[in-house]
């Protein structure tokens, strides 16, 4: 059983009716969608925004369903100057940018386990980047010429980086300076992925996090980051969470 999660409705929704003998159930205030995605037993949930929020949603998914993997799709705040919104990041290492137990621990250290990040495993990130792939060969059947002229996406990029998780909007440049001051060469931010990502690892399963940029995490945030969730996020998410299953079902 794979989980696959999203933060926010828009971030999932689209996906919800390509899963097969879909059955729904409801636990700890959350929503979860059963059933078969391409040949495969899946779980499907948004989690609801921010770190606490995404770890209980992926414990759940561990416990309650059994997942033996995750996957978490969403959208990001690009602090790397080239990312562009319409890009796409595939999570290498995931950093907890708001832990800081210093002068007790290093800074960003999470306490006993003795790092600053989580790993993403090479065949997940494999997988990921080929899905993404794939998805922008496929583009034109997700996203219209006139969602692309809206967004000004022309040649969106993949990327295989690391990135940051906090429980904040980062919506100003000084904030993104000083992210990227204490944890330079990560490529964006956003608000659950290395929650979930350390829940994977004390669960010792595969955790996969695939966030495209929908703003510069700065002073224009306010406008770009609800104007892309509610016209392209979940085109995004469809396209590349189904390319990921397509081509798993492919290699088995
Ligand atoms: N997710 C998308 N954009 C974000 C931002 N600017 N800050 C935090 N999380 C985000």
């Amino acid at each position: 059983m794979i989980g696959i999660m999203g933060a926010m409705p828009e971030e999932i929704r689209h996906l919800i009716p390509h899963i097969q003998q879909v059955s729904r159930k409801e636990s700890g205030m959350r929503e979860y969608f059963q059933g078969i995605l391409h040949d495969t037993p899946v779980v499907l949930v948004f989690s609801r925004m921010g770190k606490v929020a995404a770890a209980t949603t992926a414990t759940n998914l561990i416990l309650e369903f059994g997942v033996e993997e995750i996957i978490f799709t969403g959208v990001a705040g690009a602090l790397h100057p080239e990312l562009r919104i319409g890009d796409v990041v595939v999570g290498q290492h995931l950093y907890q940018h708001d832990m800081d137990a210093s002068p007790i621990m290093p800074r960003f250290e999470i306490p006993l386990l003795e790092r600053q990040y989580f790993e993403t495993p090479r065949l997940q990130t494999d997988r990921a980047m080929a899905a993404v792939r794939r998805f922008f060969e496929k583009m034109d059947a997700y996203i219209s010429e006139a969602e692309k002229t809206q967004f000004n996406i022309q040649a969106p990029a993949v990327v295989l980086g690391d990135i940051a998780s906090g429980d904040v909007f980062v919506s100003a440049h000084a904030h993104k300076e000083a992210i990227s001051e204490g944890l330079p060469g990560v490529q964006c931010v956003e608000m659950e992925g290395a929650a979930v990502a350390q829940v994977c690892y004390e669960f010792e399963i595969p955790c996969t996090v695939i966030r495209t940029i929908s703003d510069a995490a700065n002073e224009s945030s306010e406008v770009d980051f609800p104007r892309f969730i509610e016209t392209i996020a979940s085109n995004y998410s469809e396209g590349i969470v189904l390319e990921w299953f397509r081509q798993r079902k492919d290699l088995i």
